[in-house]
Parts: C-alpha cells; sequence; structure tokens
C-alpha cells in the first residue's frame, strides 16, 4: 500500500517536471514572439515567468532525486529528452497571454492542490514543499499575466520596471526585491533581476 503511494508521488513529481519544462520553453517562445509585435514588457515579464518555472523544475528535480535514489542527469534523460516544444504558429501576444494564464490557474488550481494533497498523505515532506512552493507561485504568475492581459486589451502602455524572481520559489516581484519573500520567507538576496 505504502509502495502504491510512494510511486504516486514520484508520478506527479515527474509528471510536474514535465509540465514545468514545457511551460518554461513555451514562455521563451512567447516572448520572443512579444518581441516581434514590439511588446517588449510582455517579452520581459515572459522570460522573468520561464526562470521562474526554472526554479521549480530544480526544485523537483532534487526531491525527485532524493525520494527515488536516482542521479538528477538521469532524470532529465528519461523524462526531458523526447520532448517536443512548438507552439501554434497563428498565435499572437494576446492568445499567447490567455494560454499562459489558463496553464497558471490549471496548474495553481488543480495540479499542484492534487499533487499536495497526495504528498501530504503519504507523508512526504520534501515533494509536499516542492508541490506548495510551486502551487504558490503559479497562483502570482497567473494574476500578473491577467494584469498585463487587461492592459493590452485596453491599449494601455505597459511602462519598464525592473523585475525580480526569488531563486528558491520562483515568486515574481516588480521594482525591488521585497525584504522578505512571501512565499517561502526568504530574504531579498535571494532574489536575482531578470533583464
Ligand atoms: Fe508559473
Ligand atoms: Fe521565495
Amino acid at each position: 500500500m505504502i509502495m502504491i503511494k510512494m510511486s504516486l508521488v514520484i508520478d506527479n513529481l515527474k509528471e510536474a517536471i514535465i509540465g514545468e519544462s514545457i511551460a518554461k520553453r513555451k514562455y521563451e517562445l512567447f516572448s520572443e514572439n512579444a518581441i516581434k509585435e514590439n511588446q517588449n514588457e510582455i517579452a520581459h515579464i515572459f522570460r522573468a515567468v520561464s526562470s521562474a518555472e526554472e526554479i521549480h523544475i530544480k526544485n523537483h528535480l532534487k526531491a525527485l532525486s532524493i525520494i527515488s535514489k536516482i542521479s538528477i542527469e538521469q532524470i532529465k534523460t528519461e523524462l526531458l529528452e523526447d520532448i517536443h516544444y512548438d507552439i501554434n504558429k497563428n498565435n499572437n501576444t494576446i492568445s499567447n497571454l490567455e494560454d499562459a494564464i489558463k496553464g497558471e490557474n490549471y496548474e495553481s488550481k488543480v495540479m499542484y492542490k492534487n499533487f499536495e494533497k497526495n504528498a501530504l498523505n503519504n507523508k512526504n515532506n520534501l515533494a509536499e514543499l516542492s508541490f506548495s512552493l510551486a502551487r504558490k507561485a503559479e497562483k502570482i504568475h497567473a494574476k500578473i499575466f491577467s494584469n498585463y492581459l487587461r492592459e493590452l486589451k485596453k491599449n494601455r502602455p505597459i511602462n519598464a520596471k525592473k523585475i525580480y524572481i526569488c531563486k528558491i520559489c520562483g515568486n515574481v516581484e516588480f521594482g525591488n526585491p521585497p525584504a522578505k519573500c512571501p512565499i517561502c520567507d526568504h530574504s531579498s538576496k535571494f532574489f536575482k533581476e531578470i533583464m
């Protein structure tokens, strides 16, 4: 019985790593697309969130490696080598933001919510923490993308601002890094600026 539950947590970590890797790549492509449309601030936020998803990948990989006793490199080879990343050729920045909001909402409200519950039932603190940090960050990503989409649809200019991400949890902050990350409690030292 415990074996079955444990394999569920392992499967959830694998699914999360694949999902985050697709999101990371997708946002890079969305960013390139936004530059072509002269939407430089939207390109900037896509780059920042892409790099936040990378934090989630790292956290999940570390957790999976410890739980399954398989090296991070081996997990990457097994899970990520054959993933095909592509975006719809007819996309534009509005449809890309809508796509991103849908993805972030699914992750925070459905996927990570379930994964966190499974990890909790299995008393797996490591996976639970990794899922919980990602869930909270995805909620913020969804909100940020929604704000940008609203401004874009109203044809309002989006002002250039500094963007920071938390290297521990993938939280995104504007202007200055906060004294303490509202998601993971780490200090401003753990934030990096995304150019
Ligand atoms: Fe996200
Ligand atoms: Fe954080």
